[in-house]
C-alpha cells in the first residue's frame, strides 16, 4: 500500500502516523488553567531532543474542530507546563484525562491525584509518580493551521525530580523500576517490562 498524502483525509493520516511511529512515550502533562485551576493531560506526541540544555517538545494538536486545547492555550499564557511520568500504575487515570472537560474543571480532580507545588515553575506537579520534569517555554511553533495541526511546545527542563527508589546502584534511572507505559495506534498501549541490553559500539 501507498498513501499520496496530498489526496488524503486527515484523519486517516493520522491514524497511519500513530500507528506506524509507535511506541511513543506519553507525558501528562499539568499546566494552569486561568483562576488557578490545575490542568492534566496526556500527550504521546512528545520526546527529549537534547541536554544541554535539557530539551522536550510535545504537541498538543489543534482538536479535530480547529481548536486550541487547554494545554496550549495555558502554555502560551503562562510559559510553563511539567511532564510527568506517566506509569502503569496509573495506565487508566492518565487515559481518563485525555476526557475534554472545560477549563473550568480539573482533571487531577477527576481522577483524584494529590499535587506538590513545583520548584521553578507554577503549574504543580503530580506527587506520586516516579519523576517530573519543570519545563519553561522556548518557543512554540505551529505547523500547518486546520484540524490535528501541530503545535510544537519546545520547553526547557528547569528541574529534574525523580523519586530515589527509580535510581539503581549507579543512580541512573532503572526502567524496572519506573515501568513507563506508551502509545501505540488504535486503542493499543504498551509497557515497558520486556527489556533487552546492548553495549553501545566503541
Ligand atoms: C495516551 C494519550 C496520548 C495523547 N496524545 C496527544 C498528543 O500528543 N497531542 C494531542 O493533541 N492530543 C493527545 N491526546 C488527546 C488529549 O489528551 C486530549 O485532547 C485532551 O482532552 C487535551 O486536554 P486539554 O484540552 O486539557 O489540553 C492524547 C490522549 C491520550 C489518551
Amino acid at each position: 500500500m501507498e498513501i499520496d498524502v496530498a489526496g488524503t483525509g486527515v484523519v486517516e493520516i493520522y491514524r497511519m502516523l500513530v500507528g506506524l511511529v509507535t511506541p511513543r512515550p506519553i507525558a501528562w502533562v499539568t499546566t494552569r488553567s486561568p483562576g488557578g485551576v490545575v490542568n492534566l493531560a496526556p500527550f504521546s506526541f512528545y520526546n527529549a531532543f537534547g541536554a544541554n540544555p535539557p530539551v522536550v517538545v510535545i504537541s498538543p494538536t489543534l482538536s479535530r474542530d480547529g481548536k486550541k486545547k487547554d494545554t496550549l492555550v495555558n502554555i502560551e499564557r503562562d510559559g510553563e507546563f511539567v511532564i510527568n511520568a506517566a506509569t502503569e500504575r496509573h495506565a487508566e487515570a492518565i487515559n481518563r484525562t485525555s476526557a475534554g472537560l472545560p477549563p473550568e474543571e480539573s482533571e487531577v480532580e477527576l481522577v483524584g491525584m494529590a499535587t506538590v507545588p513545583s520548584r521553578r515553575v507554577a503549574p504543580p506537579r503530580l506527587a506520586e509518580v516516579p519523576f517530573a520534569l519543570e519545563c519553561r517555554v522556548r518557543q512554540v511553533i505551529p505547523v500547518g493551521s486546520g484540524p490535528i495541526s501541530a503545535n510544537l511546545v519546545i520547553g526547557e527542563v528547569v528541574t529534574i525530580h525523580v523519586d530515589d527508589a527509580m535510581l539503581d546502584a549507579t543512580g541512573q534511572p532503572d526502567p524496572r523500576r519506573i515501568r513507563a507505559v506508551a502509545r501505540l495506534g488504535g486503542d493499543h498501549w504498551c509497557r515497558t517490562t520486556d527489556l533487552f541490553d546492548q553495549g553501545r559500539p566503541a
